[in-house]
């Protein structure tokens, strides 16, 4: 039977694409997990083609938006773990790492949270009591089931010091450690991480390296530092991710990457004017690949996947897992960030849940290391 009739009963079969491939998550054992950031669609299955990505490929789940306070804890007097509960369930029974992702942001917090009943900021033991209280209730809900949470996300600022974020402001810079001790409490055997972007550039580095520091010597357990790894094709440099993954690894905790993508699109810039004309052009330059990702770009983007992976691998023991954030391309954030409505290209499997050119770079790293 030639090739092409062969490919051809297969999808008439209706065995998906991804099915055909090696899986990341047994390319990589004995390196690390591989996992992938996952919507709702995506963990109740009505994503066949996600979730089917999703359960032959990784090892581990995290969950993109449904843990973080606006949608678990809505209003002081309630929570909402119907989407939680449901995305842990699907991570018990594909028996998946789950990971838990957010318990501290400045971001996607309600309004509520910073302020008292009288409508004025809280004072610093109020909101440690709320601190207290969202932490060992959505922790403890999942004791035992969530084996690893991000406590903290992005405290910090570009120049390495900690963001002026309401929690800094109204409890203090103490309100890491208490966070990573209320984590502690409620599940004393998950994995706790620090989560930050952009902590490959030298000034930010130093200053996670002086927080991880601050929280060991406060005797806060930090298992490893979450490297986010929203990356460009020419950043971060792999002299920058191999330095960044050495900081960290000599301060004896693990370098994980939570949050994978590689952006290909052009950069957005700061213009701006009222000329319709100029905005519709600007527009088309800045989303060049609708009809697909052009032959040379798809190579460039599996060289790069490559050459990052094979910083990862030197780095096995300290590297304990990779996450993409997103499982298809059409799935990914970056198709609505930093402008809506483009289309981007930077995860592993194309929108019809195909594996790209650089799903086989990076498990192509993975054979010659071994
Ligand atoms: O769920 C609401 C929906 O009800 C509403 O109709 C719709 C209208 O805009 O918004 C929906 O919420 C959106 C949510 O994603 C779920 O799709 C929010 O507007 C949107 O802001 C939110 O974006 C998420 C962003 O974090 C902010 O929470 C992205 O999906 C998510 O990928 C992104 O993830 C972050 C990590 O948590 C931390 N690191 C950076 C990373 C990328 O920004």
């Amino acid at each position: 039977m030639s090739i092409r009739k062969f490919v051809a009963v297969l999808a008439f079969a209706g065995v998906a694409a991804h099915a055909q491939t090696p899986a990341l998550k047994d390319a990589f054992k004995g390196f690390f997990r591989v996992g992938a950031a996952l919507n709702p669609a995506q963990f109740e299955e009505r994503d066949t083609i996600g979730a089917g990505i999703v359960r032959s490929q990784f090892n581990t789940i995290s969950p993109e938006n449904i843990l973080k306070w606006e949608v678990v804890h809505p209003r002081a007097d309630a929570y909402s773990f119907d989407a939680s509960d449901k995305y842990v369930a699907f991570g018990e029974k594909y028996k998946m790492f789950i990971i838990g992702h957010t318990l501290v942001w400045h971001s996607q917090v309600p309004a509520w949270v910073f302020k008292n009943d009288k409508g004025e900021t809280i004072d610093r033991e109020g909101l440690l009591k709320r601190l207290e209280d969202h932490i060992k209730t959505v922790v403890g809900r999942y004791k035992g089931r969530i084996n690893e949470w991000d406590v903290v996300n992005e405290a910090l600022n570009e120049d390495g010091t900690l963001r002026q974020s309401p929690w800094l402001k109204i409890i203090g810079d103490d309100f890491l450690v208490k966070a990573f001790q209320f984590a502690h409490e409620a599940d004393p055997k998950a994995e706790l991480y620090y989560n930050d972007y952009s902590v490959e550039n030298t000034p930010k580095r130093e200053g996670a390296v002086r927080l991880i520091k601050k929280l060991q010597e406060a005797g806060v357990k930090v298992a490893a530092i979450g490297l986010q790894g929203h990356d460009k094709m020419e950043w971060p440099t792999l002299e920058q991710q191999d330095a960044t993954i050495q900081a960290f690894k000599a301060l004896g905790i693990k370098v994980n990457i939570t949050e994978l993508d590689i952006d290909v699109l052009p950069q957005a810039t700061q213009q701006r004017t009222a000329d319709v004309s100029l905005s519709i052009e600007a527009q088309a330059k800045l989303n060049p690949y609708v009809n697909g990702l052009p032959e040379d770009m798809q190579k460039a983007l599996a060289k790069r996947y490559a050459d990052l992976f094979t910083v990862f691998c030197k780095y096995k023991d300290t590297v304990d897992r990779i996450t993409f954030w997103g499982v298809r391309d059409s799935d990914s954030w970056l198709n609505g960030w930093p402008i809506r409505g483009r289309t981007s290209y930077p995860l592993l499997f194309d929108k019809d849940g195909k594996p790209k050119p650089a799903f086989q770079a990076v498990v192509d790293t993975a054979k010659k290391k071994k």
